[in-house]
């Protein structure tokens, strides 16, 4: 017993030498293999004299439950990554090398499974017992997640049967159903918490969480795919019929798993489940094959990324299906009716998407929508949302046709048909209170007068307690009637009149863009301020006369003509302009001398010697920038005074370019 004690004391030196150079010194100097080598010596020796096990012992800190949570833990074998491939030419060449190997032309038995999207964990079992649990982490170093994962209920904490190894190593996925993590969102969304972009993400937050009892609450899910046997190699002799034995152990495994041996039998399972894997209700990205015998698996060994006897044959991450629950009719600023299609929440390319446009009438009734339909969403060229289909056979009976409005949503007014019945719009103009909304929202936006500050927030504030019924009203606001609002002191009530006051100086384009004409916009209203040069003018225009500016086709010209053959709007027009300081467009000054302010994204940061902050900001607007509080990658150009503050950093950080102010006064002289 004594030669015992002393070969473990040794063992225990040895180990803790090596991890205080690699921890302590960052400086390793024996090699993993050896490393492990001793670890294991060790783990064998108490295992068989457990009386001589002592808390401080380096095995004791591995399984440990006082262990520090996430502390780096040294996986007995390395958890490497998959060989990927997209198509069936990918497969076939991996299957080539394999036959090479064996020199052989005869069948090799492949075992196909699912490939879960989740997160790769290693259990260590002792005597059936769960002792440790680890995320793969860099492949050689995980972190300790062992309490965390003894929260989740399909992953045994005893394992039961017969014939059960000393020790075990199981591999596999955990992860979170579609349906559970839908639910986590909307709790978390409620709760004003985090937000998981996809259910992998879900499933690796709660992995790591420092208290258990929140990952308790977080159901996840546990499939097993691969283990490690320590001592006892000839336990099984393929991985199929191992994992099958595992059951009986009480270790969960997927039901898809199929035995091939030929590509064509690969290639039908890799198919079975592209379309179909969007049904379940877990994350599926793939299929993995491995070779079935654990003795060619063995003999195929690794290279340093991957093991040469699987491969992962993945599916293209595009589409979900989904439940559609309804579609909405929303009022656009110039009266065009969008319908758009809100669903069960999915997520693709980990983004969460619940809504997509369905652009106009005849691309929602080519799709024929009706409640409750099971529908596949796919991002288009990867980013805007699309409903591509309707899966018919799942429609249930007796459910309802979406059809298109011929009233407006809104205010009720009757819609008219535009465009060979593609554009429906609703006439009512400033009357519909979704269109005034939009347009009050726009025409302070940076579209338009650039009142930054005032945001839809307060617009919608002001619309809903009547205290602005027309654009000029904005203009005539007290701090009083601001004030009633929630929220709004009389700090933020005096800010917001300074806004719109500092937002009545203009340019004639940015005003011709606010005033929101159906087809108007930047560009448009650019030709048309060049063209005019006073608002006057434009207002009094011809129909013909609008044609013949260059890039003014009919549509936009009849359009133009049309809003100002409405009294109202001309007379809206009319008192704005007499309200506003609207500057004539010189597009030579603009865009030849200045064309680093001009239409550029600028934020200012600092105190200036020789202009207030506000009089700056109204300099630059007025030279056509759009002017804002926060540096983002949006912002083109930082000009910062003295003790300028943490924007400057950031838009170091983000390699903005900068001026300062003597640079601007310099520019400012060069212009005149
Ligand atoms: S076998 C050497 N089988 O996919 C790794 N992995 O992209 C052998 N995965 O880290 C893994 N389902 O976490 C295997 N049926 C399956 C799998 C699977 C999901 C994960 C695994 C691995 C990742 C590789």
């Amino acid at each position: 017993m004594k030669k015992i004690q002393y070969q473990i004391n040794k063992l225990r030196e040895k180990i803790l030498k090596y991890d205080y150079f690699y921890h302590t010194l960052d400086k390793p100097i024996i090699s993993d293999p050896e490393y492990d080598y001793l670890l294991n010596q060790l783990y064998n020796l108490e295992l068989k004299y457990k009386e001589l096990i002592t808390p401080d012992s380096p095995t004791q800190k591995i399984g440990s439950n006082l262990l520090d949570k996430f502390k780096k833990i040294r996986h007995f074998f390395p958890m490497l990554s998959l060989e990927n491939t997209f198509d069936l030419n990918g497969y076939l060449k991996f299957e080539n090398r394999i036959k090479k190997v064996f020199i052989t032309d005869s069948k090799i038995d492949f075992c196909c499974e699912l490939k879960i999207d989740g997160i790769a964990v290693s259990l260590i079992y002792e005597e059936g017992i769960l002792i440790r649990a680890a995320t793969r982490g860099d492949g050689y170093f995980g972190e300790n997640i062992t309490q965390n994962v003894k929260t989740i209920k399909s992953i045994p904490l005893k394992l039961k049967g017969l014939n059960i190894p000393k020790r075990l190593e199981i591999r596999g996925e955990v992860f979170m159903l579609k349906s559970d993590f839908s639910d986590l969102n909307i709790q978390s969304c409620s709760d004003k918490k985090k937000y998981f972009s996809n259910p992998r993400n879900a499933a690796a937050g709660s992995l790591r969480q420092i208290d258990s009892k929140i990952t308790a609450k977080r159901k996840l899910m546990f499939f097993c795919h691969g283990f490690n046997f320590f001592k006892e190699t000839k336990f099984f002799k393929t991985h199929y019929e191992t994992l099958i034995h595992f059951k009986n152990w009480g270790i969960p495994i997927n039901k898809e798993i199929l035995i091939c041996s030929s590509h064509l039998e690969i290639f039908n399972f890799y198919k079975k489940f592209e379309k179909n894997r969007l049904l379940f209700n877990f994350d599926v990205d793939g299929i993995v094959i491995k070779v079935n015998s654990l003795y060619y698996q063995k003999k195929l060994g690794s290279n340093n990324k991957s093991p040469r006897w699987a491969i992962a044959f993945k599916y293209f991450p595009k589409e979900e299906i989904t439940k559609l629950n309804d579609v909405k009719f929303e009022v656009g600023r110039t009266g065009v009716i969008t319908p758009v299609a809100y669903f069960n929440p999915v997520c693709i390319s980990g983004v969460i998407i619940k809504k997509a446009s369905l652009y106009n009438r005849q691309v929602m009734n080519k799709l024929n929508l009706h409640f409750n339909d099971y529908i596949t969403i796919q991002r288009s060229g990867d980013v805007i949302p699309k409903i591509i289909n309707v899966i018919k056979n799942k429609r249930l009976k007796n459910t309802k046709k979406i059809v298109f409005p011929i009233y407006c949503p809104v205010c009720n007014s009757k819609l008219l048909i535009h465009e060979k019945g593609k554009t429906i719009r609703c006439l009512a103009g400033l009357m519909c209170n979704a269109q005034k909304k939009k347009l009050f929202c726009h025409f302070f936006s940076k579209y338009g007068l650039n009142a930054n500050g005032l945001g839809p927030k307060i617009i919608n504030k002001l619309i809903q307690k009547k205290i602005v019924l027309n654009l000029i009203d904005f203009f005539y606001l007290k701090e009083d009637q601001l004030k009633t609002i929630e929220n709004i002191g009389k700090k933020k009530s005096a800010k917001i009149i300074k806004i719109i006051y500092l937002s009545k100086r203009t340019t004639i384009n940015r005003f011709i863009c606010a005033i929101g004409i159906f087809s108007v916009g930047e560009v448009i209203a650019e030709k048309l301020s060049n063209y005019f040069h006073i608002v006057n003018n434009l207002i009094n225009s011809s129909k013909e006369e609008l044609e013949s500016i260059d890039g003014i086709g009919s549509v936009v010209a009849h359009n133009i003509f049309n809003y100002f053959s409405i009294p109202e709007n001309k007379r809206l027009v009319e008192e704005l302009t007499e309200v506003l300081n609207i500057l004539p467009y010189n597009q030579n000054i603009i865009n030849d001398k200045i064309p680093s302010i001009f239409n550029k994204n600028i934020v200012i940061t600092g105190i200036f010697r020789n202009y207030s902050r506000n009089e700056l900001q109204e300099i630059l607007i007025n030279l056509g920038a759009r002017v804002s509080n926060k540096v983002s990658k949006k912002t083109e150009l930082l000009i910062f005074g003295e003790k300028f503050g943490r924007k400057f950093l950031e838009a170091n950080k983000l390699n903005i370019k900068m001026m300062n102010e003597e640079d601007f006064i310099l520019l400012m002289k060069n212009m005149n």
